[in-house]
Formats: C-alpha cells, structure tokens, sequence
C-alpha cells in the first residue's frame, strides 16, 4: 500500500520555482531515500509535503489529499518532519522541545507517556532533560530531533539530512535509530541524505534529484550499482 504520493509537485520561493513537478510515494512501513547534490531541491521538496512553504501539485497521504492543508493538520494526520539543521530549540529543554514536538496532541497524559516512552528509549534525553538543547552534543541533538518528531506519533517521518556535522560513528547510530524504527514500528521515513551509501543500505527505494527534477529512480540495490549514482554520489 502507497501511504504518500505525491504528483507533479512545484515548489519554490516567491517567484523562483526551484521543484519543477516531480513525481514520488512512499509504501507504507518502507524507508525511501533522496538524494541529490547541494541545491538540486531535496530540502524544498520536503519542506512542501510538510507544508511549510506553498507548493502546487497533489500530495496524497493513505489517499486524502492534503496539498491544501495548513503544516499542522499535516502533522495530525501523520506527518513529522525533521528539517535540515534539527529544528530544536537550543535555549529549551529537552523536555520543552519534546513538548513542542507534541503540539498538536491535545492530551497531556499522551504527551506524559509518550515522552517517558521516548526517555526510555533514549535514555541520554532523560538525564538531560531539564539542560537546553544547545548543550548537548551534536549526536544528541540529533536523537532529540527524532524523539520530538515522534511526539506526534507520526505514520510518515520527514528527515532531511540527519547527518549533518556529525562524526561518522555518531551518523551510523543515528541510522541505526531510524532502521530500528522502522522495523519495530513500522514508521514509513522518507530520507534526504548525502551519504548515499548509508541512506541506500536503509533505503528500500531511491530517488535522485537534479536541479529540481527526479532524474533516477529505482530500488536501492539498483541504484547502487548504477555507475553514474556511484560516480555522483558515492564517490567511486
Ligand atoms: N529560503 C529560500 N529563498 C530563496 N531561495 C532558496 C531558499 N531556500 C533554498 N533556496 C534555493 O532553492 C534551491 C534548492 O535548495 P534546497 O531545496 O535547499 O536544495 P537541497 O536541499 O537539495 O540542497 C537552491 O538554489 C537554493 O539556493
Ligand atoms: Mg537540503
């Protein structure tokens, strides 16, 4: 089953159309990459299925259409996106910022149970709950990020770029994180990363993105050994 589809989407900045119309979904339960070099639209393109930019085109989340929906109805009806940079508030605290991660649950005794849930999985985030953001590391930082996203109790995890700035061994336990979400839970990622690599061994699927356009796609063992992929991307 297709949990997100998303047809001819066009997004961009004022007047500046950056994502030229482009065609990708997400099977329920799978890990689906993107990749792509600096600028070719990846964080633009996630920006609008979360819906925080204005884009034109259809996005299909389980088969509503929810391309004309506010960012936050979005997450209510089981998008988190985690955006280039983390989006954590580093002057909050772990827990406030776990709370804002859950600002459209009404229910406080969810919000309770799902941080302790999120505590016990996370165990560095209880010991620091009550220190800001910003003075934990990057690593850590990066695991808030995800524990906040998952606060609303997403279906779909938008997660763009997680490695950014940090040391390899730190990106391959965040991967383990997302890897390990995704088989006990379920929890369908859609990911932008620039180590290919990495994101190809996680990913089911892969889209390659050029100047606003998916040019590539395909199964990730595919795509790895595609030439132009591994020249591009991979480095080889
Ligand atoms: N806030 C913005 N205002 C204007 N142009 C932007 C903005 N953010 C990104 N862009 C431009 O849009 C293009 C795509 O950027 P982006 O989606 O961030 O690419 P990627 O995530 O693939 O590196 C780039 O040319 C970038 O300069
Ligand atoms: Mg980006």
């Amino acid at each position: 089953m297709t949990l997100l589809t998303v047809s001819g989407l066009h997004a961009g900045y004022g007047r500046i159309e950056v994502v030229h119309g482009i065609d990708l979904a997400v099977d329920e339960g799978s890990v689906v990459a993107l990749l792509g070099t600096n600028g070719a639209g990846k964080t633009t393109t996630m920006r609008a299925i979360a819906g925080q930019i204005p884009a034109r085109g259809s996005i299909l989340l389980d088969g509503t259409e929810i391309a004309g929906r506010s960012a936050a109805e979005r997450v209510r009806l089981g998008i988190a996106h985690i955006p280039q940079g983390r989006g954590t508030f580093s002057d909050f605290s772990v827990e406030e910022n776990l709370r804002l991660g859950a600002y459209t649950v009404g229910s406080r005794r969810r919000v309770a149970e799902d941080m302790d849930h999120w505590f016990t999985v996370f165990p560095i985030l209880r010991e620091r709950r009550r220190q800001s953001a910003g003075s934990l590391s990057g690593g850590e930082q990066q695991m808030l990020a995800i524990a906040r996203a998952l606060m609303s109790r997403p279906r779909l995890l938008l997660c763009d770029e997680p490695s950014l700035g940090l040391a390899p061994t730190i990106v391959r336990d965040v991967f383990k994180v997302l890897a390990d979400l995704n088989a006990s839970r379920g929890l369908a990622i859609l990911v932008v990363e620039q180590n290919a690599d990495l994101s190809l061994a996680v990913a089911r699927h892969a889209y390659v993105m050029t100047t606003g356009t998916i040019t590539m796609s395909g199964p990730s063992d595919t795509l790895r050994q595609d030439f132009s992929v591994r020249h591009a991307y991979l480095g080889v």
